[in-house]
């Protein structure tokens, strides 16, 4: 196998070292290619750039194929808890019974907010959107842990992150308690991490919210299926934040923000104001699917297509059937459904999205599928954020262990020197 590329520019001819992964997926090391050569490369959207190299998540988009540290997605779908995955992704095995335990000990120890943290909340214009919140309140802990703020160890590591993962449930939950006017309902020390959130959502004083096992474990699995997907837009953002040596609230307080667009975290919302949008407009969706062909109005099939998959993304193919478990059980007939399931049919057979290899991605079904728990649209995306926290974790820390600073390169397309001109010379 060869072990590097030549590369020819003019009569300079440069070798370039090949890496390749332990999947066998392989790169040019372009690392001293300017110092070499002059030149920089350039890729608009990084489609083609490997910013790193990481043990913690593989995605083959061909063949749909998703798995944290080697553990395929749909086993750990079926057979792990969000918990248990997390604890995977940040310290790369699976924890044995003890390990388990402490490191769930960890979050019922921090998911309480100091009190200060409370009034945070308040200061909040009625409808703010709880990204908002969530971003601010999260590099707000900044100020409350500042013993936190420089991670030279893994003890001090693992207190910053239990504190971010469990704290971040809390957040969420009171800033939508918060936004509807209610009460704050503390965390319960003895309900599971998923339960503990619809706790915190949805029970009232003398009054507790006493969802289904199965609804539970269907949220466990959303979060689960959330936790990472290596270098997209949001978790390289924090890597990026992260890179400058800035704390973990504040890399994962950015990443929030990085995942709030709807082309990323911001989709499952999009996807239901587009079935809403359907509905309300009583569009058939093959008059839909023909607006999207179109291009004109600028509107996209939301929930399909991806960066990385042209396939299946196997996400949503456990969201697909998780949904119409929820909804069978409680006996929801969502109309919702119906149309993302046609849309979906309709789409997989039309050439533009065969031709662009468009297929539905993880928030084409997730948003019916939370819409049945009673989780309002707003947070959708704030799910997706829970979800994600511990892949940023671990994104962050082994980013960490690299002392370079991420600093990309541009090819400059602005004027060329010019001389200033006093205001009044101007014409
Ligand atoms: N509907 C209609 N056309 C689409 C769509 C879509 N959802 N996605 C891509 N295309 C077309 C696009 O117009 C382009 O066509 P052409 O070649 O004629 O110019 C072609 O497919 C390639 O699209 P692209 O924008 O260059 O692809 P990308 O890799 O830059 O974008 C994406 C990936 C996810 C941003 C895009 O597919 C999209 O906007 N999808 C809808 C938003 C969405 O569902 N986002 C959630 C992604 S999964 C969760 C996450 O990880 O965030």
């Amino acid at each position: 196998m060869v072990d590097t590329a030549s590369l020819q520019i003019g009569d300079q001819s440069v070798e370039l070292p090949i890496v390749v992964g332990s999947e066998d997926e392989k790169a040019l090391d372009i690392s001293k290619l300017r110092a070499e050569t002059g030149y920089v490369t350039i890729d608009p959207g990084y489609g083609n750039t490997g910013s790193c190299q990481s043990d913690i998540t593989f995605i083959d988009g061909d063949e749909g194929i998703l798995r944290y540290r080697g553990y395929a997605i749909e086993d750990l779908a079926e057979r792990s808890t969000f918990i248990e995955s997390a604890y995977l992704l940040i310290w790369g095995e699976l924890p044995n019974a003890g390990q388990l335990n402490e490191f769930s000990e960890l979050f019922t120890k921090h998911q309480m907010l100091r009190e200060g943290i409370k009034h945070h909340f308040n200061l909040f214009p009625p409808n703010s959107p709880p990204m908002a919140v969530l971003s601010s309140v999260l590099n707000a802990l900044a100020c409350y842990y500042p013993e936190l703020l420089e991670i030279n160890d893994e003890d001090t590591f693992t207190e910053a992150a239990a504190r971010i993962m469990s704290k971040v449930r809390t957040i969420a939950a009171y800033s939508h308690r918060q936004q509807q006017g209610h009460h704050i309902m503390y965390p319960h020390p003895e309900k599971s991490y998923a339960e503990n959130f619809l706790h915190m959502m949805f029970s009232q004083p003398y009054n507790e919210f006493q969802p289904d096992p199965e609804l539970i474990k269907a949220l466990d699995v959303i979060f689960l299926l959330h936790a990472d997907h290596e270098q997209n837009c949001s978790t390289s953002t924090v890597r990026m934040v992260g890179s400058s040596e800035a704390n973990l609230f504040a890399s994962v307080a950015a990443g929030v923000s990085a995942l709030w667009g709807p082309l990323h975290g911001g989709a499952n919302v999009a996807v239901v104001e587009m079935l809403e949008r359907i509905r309300a407009e009583n569009l058939s969706v093959s008059d839909f699917v023909s607006q999207v062909k179109d291009k004109k109005a600028g509107i996209r099939l939301m929930g399909f297509g991806h960066r990385v998959y042209k396939n299946f993304d196997p996400r949503a193919k456990i969201i697909k059937k998780s949904c119409e478990e929820v909804l069978a059980k409680l006996n929801i007939d969502d109309p919702m459904l119906a149309i993302a399931e046609e849309l979906e049919a309709v789409a997989l057979e039309d050439e533009y999205f065969i031709q662009r290899k468009l297929y539905p991605n993880v928030d084409f079904y997730s948003g019916v599928i939370l819409r049945a728990l009673g989780i309002p649209k707003e947070m959708f995306t704030v799910i997706f954020a829970i979800g994600r926290m511990p892949g940023w974790i671990a994104q962050w820390y082994e980013e960490s262990k690299s002392t370079k600073i991420c600093r990309p390169r541009q090819v400059y397309t602005g004027p060329v020197e010019r001389s200033y001109q006093p205001v009044g010379q101007r014409s």
